[in-house]
């Protein structure tokens, strides 16, 4: 028995197979050599742990090994052990989210290298005369967005700067002026839009380093250098690439909805499939898709903030594409974080109202916030904020009434009124709700949605993450 609990020299000489082992190695694959020669010299004492097991798992990683030998140097083997847990815990601190490490290579790194990459291409050199302006698509509080086309490099000066009403034939008829583009003109004169249309560049850029694929592709920003038409001397002027035709907004206005998106999100139509199962999946798959996109961009420390269906564009591929950035935050360094500010859509946004309780204080200076963000977001998840906003949108996709705005008012008051339960608004609601694609396959639909649709809560994590939805 003895033998057992603390092995002799002769013990582990007949066993070694047994009790020697490496956390990358089979037991019979393990050199042990140094284990029993050791074991030998301190017959009767039970000293392979910590101090030989460090040199053996070492001994697998040679290059590791000499780095650390030569930073540990004089230390003892447990001062050694106590190095590498501490070296553990701050890899796995840097690497948590929202990632100070990549945030500070984002920042230190793939920042300016963009930035030299862009000056190089002109892409930072953008000119009102690269574009023609075409009609207005929307008009937020502070900025207005247009569709338009590049002008192409063979495109003579008159071309460049066509007078009113020739700017709009050349778009329709001229193919050289095929590629698209989205441009948005940050209001002048108007409090807070500047602020506004430098955040959203910022949110731009960022994204088009860290998860490129979830947003519209930002093509730069110029500033228009002399009145004319549209133009206003000195105003900003961001730039997209024209990601696709309709929002998710413009298919739900459709009755036919979800079979009108359904070709686009699958590149055919789903036949055999029974009409409700049919329907149910063409929402799974938008849903998986923004689902997808709020998690690669929650993982780098962004809260859109102002997730809707409007704020969806589907290209022609299929592909979910969130736009309009401009109330961001990005909680990693505190960008475009004011406490209690709230610039939010009535209809989306969730009972919280803000990303972090009230009480947060103002950002410190970026270095400082990035390094203590890792705390902030164990302790608030700001990124569950979005999600009940994804959990509205799916609800408007999957019961046809919500999707009029009278109705979907009425659902925010019912859903306030029962405190955010939406199994209770079920039993209580007056709305009378199709629910049958939320209760198909034993309700996995329902669930997602009560899931999203809820309070904080408890601990503030009383709501799905994108990782876990
Ligand atoms: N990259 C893009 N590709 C295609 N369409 C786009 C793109 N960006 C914006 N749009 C269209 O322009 C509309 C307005 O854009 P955005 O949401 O960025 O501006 P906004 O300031 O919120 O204006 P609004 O309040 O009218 O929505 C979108 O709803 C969409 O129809
Ligand atoms: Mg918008």
């Amino acid at each position: 028995m003895a033998s057992l609990l603390c092995p002799t020299s002769a013990t582990l000489q007949q066993n070694h197979r047994i009790l020697c082992f490496s956390p990358l190695k089979s037991i019979s694959q393990v050199n042990h050599f140094s284990f029993t020669k050791s074991l030998k010299s301190t017959p009767g004492r039970c000293s392979a742990f910590p101090d030989d097991l460090l040199e053996q798992s070492l001994s697998q990683f040679p290059i590791i090994k000499s780095e650390l030998d030569t930073v540990t140097g004089e230390l003892t083997d447990v001062q050694k052990w106590g190095f590498i847990v501490f070296a553990g815990l701050t890899w796995i601190y840097l690497t948590a989210r929202p990632g100070v490490l990549v945030g500070a290579i984002d920042a230190y790194l793939l920042a300016p290298l963009q930035l030299g990459f862009d000056n190089l291409t002109g892409r930072r050199s953008l000119k009102r005369s690269d574009f023609l302006v075409g009609d207005k698509l929307g008009e937020g509080s502070f900025g207005i967005v247009y569709s338009g086309v590049i002008v192409p490099k063979n495109a003579s000066p008159e071309e460049r700067v066509p007078k009113r009403g020739k700017a709009k034939t050349a778009l329709v008829n001229d193919d050289r002026f095929k590629e698209k583009v989205i441009l948005k003109k940050v209001k002048v004169g108007v409090q807070g839009a500047e602020e506004f249309g430098d955040y959203e560049e910022w949110f731009n850029y960022r994204l088009s380093r860290a998860a490129p694929e979830t947003c519209a592709e930002f093509l730069g920003s110029f500033v228009a250098d002399q009145n004319n038409s549209q133009f206003i001397k000195g105003g900003k002027w961001l730039v997209w690439k024209f990601e696709g035709d309709r929002t998710l907004a413009d298919y739900l206005k459709d009755r036919s909805f979800p079979l009108n998106i359904e070709s686009v999100m699958f590149g055919r139509v789903l036949q055999g499939v029974e009409s409700v199962k049919r329907n149910a999946l063409i929402i799974k798959q938008i849903m998986r898709q923004i689902i997808t996109s709020l998690k690669k961009i929650h993982d780098t420390g962004i809260v859109h903030r102002d997730v809707k269906p409007a704020n969806i564009v589907v290209t022609k591929r299929g592909r979910i594409k969130l736009i309009d950035f401009g109330a961001a935050t990005d909680l990693r360094i505190g960008k475009n974080y004011v406490p209690n500010r709230t610039l939010l859509d009535p209809d989306y946004c969730p009972p919280e109202l803000y990303v972090l309780p009230e009480e947060t204080p103002s950002p410190p200076p970026e270095p400082i916030a990035a390094l203590l963000s890792p705390i902030l977001w164990q302790l608030n998840s700001p990124d569950l904020f979005d999600m009940y906003s994804a959990g509205i949108a799916l609800l408007q996709m999957a019961i046809p009434s919500l999707r009029s705005e009278a109705y979907l008012k009425n659902f925010n008051s019912e859903i306030k009124a029962v405190q955010y339960d939406l199994n209770k608004w079920r039993e209580r609601t007056r709305l009378r709700p199709d629910l049958t694609i939320l209760d198909l396959e034993s309700g996995r639909g329902w669930d997602l949605a009560t899931k999203l649709i809820s309070q904080r809560g408890f601990l503030r994590r009383g709501r799905l993450s994108a990782a876990a939805a």
